[in-house]
């Protein structure tokens, strides 16, 4: 995992617009989050977190067959920001194929389902698969924006995957969805191709470049879709009971709405893990960086059963379940 060193406590928002740290903490969980310098990019921080995978993978940069990005704040509106990071780990002579996924925060399970994909066809051996984002470039940062900003924060996580040699360190399943019928709840409607010019000075006195949420709206969603997703992998995959699951972990969005899901589904808190407190929500990067620490906190150990879960703008969710 990669994120900005610049750390944002609820107390800095607090002095940039009308909020508070216990509105904040009592709502969402969230204490701080990482915001970038300004020049600090997604490539950047994804290029930074892809390279300590590689490294605990035990292969070089040249031995990838593909790169898959997953983001909602790509780092220019084209070309995808997949080459950026190609560029920045020294391969572009490679020539290897990069892919952008752009289904925000259901983007690294979307990303783990393409790659599971191509590797068990045999397309591809090893596939970097980055979740990366940089919102704080994008925040309304006054009052007017403040349910919204208060969310997100910077950062990026990324995996090596290769074809499994044994059942007991396996991508078992995925699972992924989309519902376009209220795609507009959670969004930003502007720079638009719809339009001519795709931005104009009136969008932006309107602020419609900053993205819009109904909170109320997302929060049932997610407590609705994560369970369903959960339940899907655990019957395609033969799980009788929540018991044997080792650890959960959710998309980071609000620690309100993953604390229902587990109280729904009967997970035990110490079986998930959460840093939504010390990043806030990472979009596409939050599940590999929460995946990282529970890692490094001993909480995921080899061969442990692990299931994955999140829920997100367009609207987007699903699963994946795995023996690390
Ligand atoms: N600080 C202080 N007050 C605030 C803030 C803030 N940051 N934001 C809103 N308020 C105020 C509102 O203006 C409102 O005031 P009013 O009653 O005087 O009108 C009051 O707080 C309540 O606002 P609501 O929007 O109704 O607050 P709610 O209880 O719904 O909580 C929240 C808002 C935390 C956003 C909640 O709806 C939520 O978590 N929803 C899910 C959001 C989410 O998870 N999004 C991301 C998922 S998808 C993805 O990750 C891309």
């Amino acid at each position: 995992m990669a994120v900005p060193s610049r750390v944002v406590t609820n107390h800095d928002l607090a002095k940039m617009f009308e909020t508070t740290h216990e509105w904040i903490v009592e709502r969402t969980g969230i204490e701080e989050r990482r915001w970038v310098e300004p020049g600090e990019g997604g490539a950047e921080l994804g290029a930074r977190a892809a390279k300590e995978a590689l490294q605990r993978a035990g292969l070089a940069a040249t031995d990838l067959d593909l790169i898959i990005y997953a983001t909602l704040s790509p780092d220019f509106n084209f070309p995808g920001t997949g080459v950026f990071v190609q560029r920045l780990l020294g391969i572009s002579d490679k020539s290897i194929p990069c892919l952008d996924i752009r289904q925000q925060c259901t983007g690294f399970i979307y990303g783990l389902s393409v790659a599971d994909a191509y590797i068990r066809t045999g397309q591809f051996k090893h596939v970097l698969l980055i979740g990366s984002e940089v919102h704080s470039t994008g925040l309304d940062i006054s009052t007017a924006g403040r349910d919204v900003t208060v969310l997100f924060g910077d950062g990026a996580g990324a995996v090596v995957l290769g074809r499994a040699t044994d059942d007991a360190h396996v991508l078992l399943s995925t699972h992924i969805h989309a519902d376009g019928s209220e795609a507009e709840i959670l969004w930003t409607e502007y720079p638009a191709s719809t339009r001519h010019p795709r931005i104009s000075a009136e969008a932006m006195a309107e602020r419609k470049h900053y993205a819009v949420m109904k909170g109320k709206n997302v929060f049932k969603h997610a407590v609705t879709r994560m369970p369903q997703a959960i339940m899907e992998g655990m019957m395609a995959n033969g799980i009788k009971s929540i018991a044997d699951i080792d650890m959960m972990i959710p998309h980071q969005a609000n620690l309100r709405i993953n604390q229902m899901v587990a109280q729904m589904i009967g997970m035990p808190a110490e079986k998930t893990h959460n840093n939504i407190q010390k990043y806030g929500n990472t979009t596409a990067a939050s599940i590999p960086i929460c995946m990282h620490e529970a890692i490094e906190l001993g909480k995921i150990k080899p061969g442990n059963l692990v299931c994955l879960v999140a829920f997100g703008a367009g609207l987007t969710w699903g699963s994946a379940f795995l023996r690390y």
